[in-house]
C-alpha cells in the first residue's frame, strides 16, 4: 500500500480520499440458502488521485460529494467508540476455531446467516463442513465485526484484499449499503486522530448511522438507494 493512502473525514462533510485508491461497486449475491453468500464485483470508477465521497447520503452525484451537505446542514458528528476491536469483541471458542464478535460494527449484511450461523459453525468447527462455513461466513462479513482465529496458531484468518474501496449494494434488501474499506486503509477523524486500522471496515454513506463514522445498518430502515442497476 502507498504511504499516502488514507481517508480523512471532514467535519459535517464528505470523506476525502487520497493516494489513488481504486473505487468500485460490490454486490451481495444470494445463494441457495436464500441468504447472501458471496460478493460480486460491479462497476469500477476511473482511478483518481484524490476524490470526495458523499457522507450525508443526499448528493445528486453519488458516490461523490456535490456540496449538498451544506444546504441541509448535515450533522456528521463522529459518535463511535475509539476502543480497539479486541477490547470490545466477545470471544466464542470452538474445537478448532475461535471467533471474535464486535456487535457494534454490525451492518446487517447477513452473511453470518449461512447454514447453522457463524457462531454455531465455530462451535462445531471439528466438523469440516461447519469449519468451512464458519471461515467463509466470517470472512465475507464486510465490516470485520466477525473475525475467525486459528486455534493452534492463534492467528486471524483474514481475506486478502487489494487496497481498495467498495460501495456495497444489497439487492435482496433493495438498498445500497456502506463504503467498504479493504486492506487496512487508514481512516482519520475530522479532529485529526486516527481510527484503528483493520483489514475490513465499513463506514456510513447514507448519513443515518448512529455510530458514525461506522455504518450501523440504518441504511436499511432509511431505504438508502444510490440508483444502482442491481436494485431495480
Ligand atoms: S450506510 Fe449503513 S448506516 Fe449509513
Amino acid at each position: 500500500m502507498k504511504n499516502n493512502q488514507k481517508i480523512t473525514i471532514s467535519k459535517d462533510g464528505p470523506y476525502i480520499v487520497s493516494g489513488s485508491i481504486p473505487l468500485k461497486k460490490e454486490i451481495a449475491i444470494i445463494g441457495k440458502s436464500g441468504e447472501p453468500e458471496e460478493w460480486k464485483k460491479g462497476e469500477r470508477y476511473p482511478l483518481q488521485d484524490s476524490y470526495a465521497l458523499c457522507r450525508c447520503g443526499e448528493s445528486k452525484n453519488k458516490p461523490y460529494c456535490d456540496g449538498t451537505h451544506i444546504t441541509f446542514k448535515f450533522n456528521g458528528t463522529e459518535t463511535a467508540s475509539r476502543k480497539k476491536y479486541l477490547e470490545i469483541a466477545e470471544k466464542i471458542t470452538g474445537p478448532e476455531l475461535n471467533l471474535t464478535d464486535a456487535r457494534e460494527f454490525c451492518v446487517s449484511a447477513r452473511f453470518c446467516h449461512l447454514a447453522e450461523g457463524t457462531r454455531n459453525s465455530i462451535k462445531n468447527s471439528n466438523n469440516p463442513v461447519s469449519k468451512k462455513n464458519g471461515i467463509q461466513s466470517a470472512c465475507n462479513c464486510p465490516s470485520g465485526r466477525l473475525v475467525v482465529w486459528n486455534k493452534k496458531t492463534k492467528n486471524p484468518i483474514e481475506p486478502e484484499f487489494e487496497h481498495s474501496i467498495s460501495l456495497i449494494e444489497d439487492p435482496q434488501a433493495k438498498v445500497s449499503g456502506p463504503i467498504w474499506l479493504k486492506g487496512k486503509i487508514q481512516l482519520e477523524s475530522g479532529d485529526g486522530t486516527k481510527y484503528e486500522t483493520r483489514n475490513r471496515i465499513t463506514i456510513c454513506r447514507c448519513g443515518k448511522s448512529n455510530n458514525k463514522p461506522y455504518c450501523d445498518g440504518s441504511h436499511i430502515k432509511a431505504k438508502f438507494n444510490d440508483g444502482d442497476n442491481s436494485l431495480k
